[in-house]
């Protein structure tokens, strides 16, 4: 990988180098369930490949300049796989002060939250992005329908068509058939893609242009992890490490991953990961539990009890060495008493803070992985999220479970309309 070590750290203290070794023979016939052309649910696996050559693809950058000239704000109206994506990019690569014009909605039923938004927008010009692959999700319906009714009060036939933008499949559903009706603009989501899988299609690729990111670069950082991510051997193939270690570790007893970071701007990239790992995983009573922290903030909350609880878990840091940024100003006076730190630069002071957790929640027995990384932009997260898509395929796999599926997740659903 290109600007990111993964590391394993003291993981042999903890597991068997020569069982470790070993899965290679186990994680070689698994991949192979991968290949698209026998799996109906890996069209993800070779999409970096492809996918930037696709008319698709030309015609999501054409879309987002258009958006990115001529509106004030895209309303992305999703939940899940359909919007979890998308925001972990963006929010990865903009600061919660600077201005973005991608507002996230249809991921909850809050009417405070859609109460204001639809008072926010009144005034403004929008476009809406609704994504949705079954077309039939209660959240992002009911947020639509809303929206809707607001643009059509605004603008005429025309003029909503052009500003309604679907993301859905192809044939199926019944937003593919409002579409068609209504005669809005559409991309599909390949129906051999699952929603938490679809980040790298239109679901994700448009919202993160319309932010002005660089789409392309993302796909290329996923297609370097496609490719080093098939190399048969142990030693270098980073992914059937981590697939490997977790599939030890939970059979050892371990039963929640924390995922840390040192970025609060990974915060929903987490969330993201989360998903992916969770609704993949956590079926037929098995599975970790995906959990996250952001520190150094969560160590003055979560790290008591990720350093002296339950000793079920293990820890995957991702730290972002991003040096010579800002150096710490030295003060004359001196009273707060900090001008001891006056060489370091702030990167330094937060990754002192990575070493000492790192050193300290192993010392407290937590297994800990690392994921270094020299700086965020659009390639690096490109190879994150192909190499935790592949992974989570692969110990979906091994762990005895369809990893791409969610029968789980319909039975809050079955409940909201029965009593
Ligand atoms: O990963 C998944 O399949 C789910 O999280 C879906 O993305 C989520 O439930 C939204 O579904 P839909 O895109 O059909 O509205």
């Amino acid at each position: 990988m290109k600007n990111i070590s993964f590391k394993l750290n003291d993981i042999f203290d903890y597991i068997d180098k020569q069982v470790f070794d070993s899965y290679l023979d186990k994680i070689v016939p698994v991949e192979q369930k991968l290949d698209p052309e026998k799996n109906d649910w890996t069209g993800w696996y070779n999409l970096p490949e492809f996918y930037p050559n696709s008319d698709e693809f030309a015609k999501i950058l054409e879309t987002a300049k258009e958006i990115r000239s001529s509106g004030d704000y895209l309303v992305v109206i999703g939940i899940g796989g359909s919007y979890l994506g998308a925001r972990a990019i963006i929010e990865a690569l903009t600061m919660p002060f600077e201005h973005s014009k991608v507002i996230f909605a249809g991921y909850n039923l809050e009417p405070e939250y859609l109460d204001k938004l639809l008072k926010f927008l009144a005034d403004k010009d929008f476009y809406i992005n609704v994504i949705s692959k079954s077309g039939t999700t209660i959240e992002p319906s009911v947020t639509f329908r809303f929206l809707k009714q607001l643009l059509e009060k605004k603008y005429n036939v025309q003029e909503v068509q052009k500003r309604i933008i679907a993301t859905t499949d192809k044939s199926k559903g019944l937003l593919r058939e409002l579409s068609n009706k209504n005669g809005y603009r559409t991309f599909i989501i390949p129906n051999n893609i699952g929603g938490r899988f679809s980040v790298l299609t239109p679901v994700g690729l448009l919202p993160i242009a319309v932010a002005g990111f660089d789409i392309r670069k993302l796909l290329e950082g996923a297609f370097v992890v496609q490719q080093e991510s098939l190399i048969k051997d142990m030693d270098k193939n980073f992914v059937y490490q981590y697939v490997a270690v977790r599939d030890i570790l939970y059979n050892n007893g371990k039963k929640i991953e924390i995922l840390s970071s040192f970025n609060s701007s990974l915060r929903y990239f987490s969330e993201w990961w989360k998903q992916l790992f969770g609704e993949s995983e956590g079926k037929d009573n098995k599975g970790l539990f995906p959990a996250s922290t952001v520190f150094t903030t969560d160590l003055h909350s979560l790290g008591q009890w990720i350093q002296d609880g339950p000793r079920i878990i293990f820890e995957t840091f991702l730290f972002v060495n991003q040096s010579n940024i800002l150096n710490f100003p030295e003060d004359k006076e001196n009273i707060d008493q900090l001008n001891y730190l006056k060489d370091f630069d702030v990167n330094e002071i937060n990754k002192r803070a990575y070493l000492g957790t790192l050193q300290a929640h192993q010392d407290g027995g937590v297994p800990c992985l690392s994921f270094e990384i020299d700086k965020i932009d659009e390639f690096v997260l490109g190879e994150l999220i192909y190499f935790f898509e592949k992974t989570t395929a692969l110990n979906g796999y091994l762990l005895g479970v369809n990893p791409f599926n969610q029968p789980g997740v319909e039975a809050y659903k079955k409940n909201m309309f029965s009593y």
